[in-house]
């Protein structure tokens, strides 16, 4: 990638999290201390799309900050990746009261980021965690989503944003804290994720 594009990229970038720092196009912004724009790689070949922002998000005004996000880091190096190889963000960039799952309302008012994501970032694979992000994945795409439990380890070949790639469903990491015979299904979808990355593009 030539010098010049990566600033354009940056600027685009800069462009989105700004819009994402003073949206107001739902309720959540009244209850927010920060909203969180995704962040990472902005020519990564994998993207990792959760839910929402929790409490440390939220605090901090970054990704996957929590427990949540230290599991997830853990997960990725394990598959010899590092946070900085890839793009993480959330469907909804605000936190919903008390982490409840966003509504409906909320990310239709917020999907709009993702894509704009998407379209930037250009992923070869996206890994969704959790059934938020599939199901917003799967309806960008025009597909039908039939839940985490039906849909995980599937690989997914979709069209979003003119980009296309593939989704792998899995669970969500904080689901896998509560749950720790899920870590071993979720380990194994982002070494799946790290190694379709790597396939030669087909003809
Ligand atoms: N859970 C999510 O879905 N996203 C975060 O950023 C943190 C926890």
């Amino acid at each position: 990638m030539s010098p010049v594009s990566l600033d354009n990229k940056k600027a685009s970038y800069d462009d989105i999290a700004e819009r994402v720092r003073n949206c107001k196009a739902c309720p959540l912004h009244r209850l927010r201390t920060n909203a969180v724009p995704g962040e990472g790689n902005l020519s990564a070949k994998i993207m990792l799309v959760g839910e929402a922002p929790g409490k440390n998000e939220d605090e901090q005004g970054r990704p996957f900050v929590g427990a949540a996000g230290q599991l997830l880091s853990s997960l990725l190096e394990q598959a010899g990746l590092r946070r900085q190889d890839v793009y993480i963000t959330n469907v909804v960039k605000c936190r919903p009261p008390n982490n409840r799952t966003p509504t409906e309302d909320e990310v239709a008012a917020c999907i709009g980021f993702l894509k704009e994501e998407i379209s930037l970032v250009r992923p070869k694979v996206i890994v969704a965690l959790g059934n938020t992000a599939g199901s917003a994945l799967m309806s960008l795409a025009g597909k039908q989503w039939r839940g985490v439990t039906a849909e995980r380890g599937r690989k997914v070949k979709v069209s979003i944003g003119g980009v296309e790639l593939t989704v792998i469903p899995t669970y969500h990491p904080a689901a896998a804290l509560y749950k720790p015979d899920l870590k071993d299904y979720l380990a194994k979808d982002i070494k799946e994720a790290a190694e379709e990355a790597e396939e030669p593009a087909r003809a």
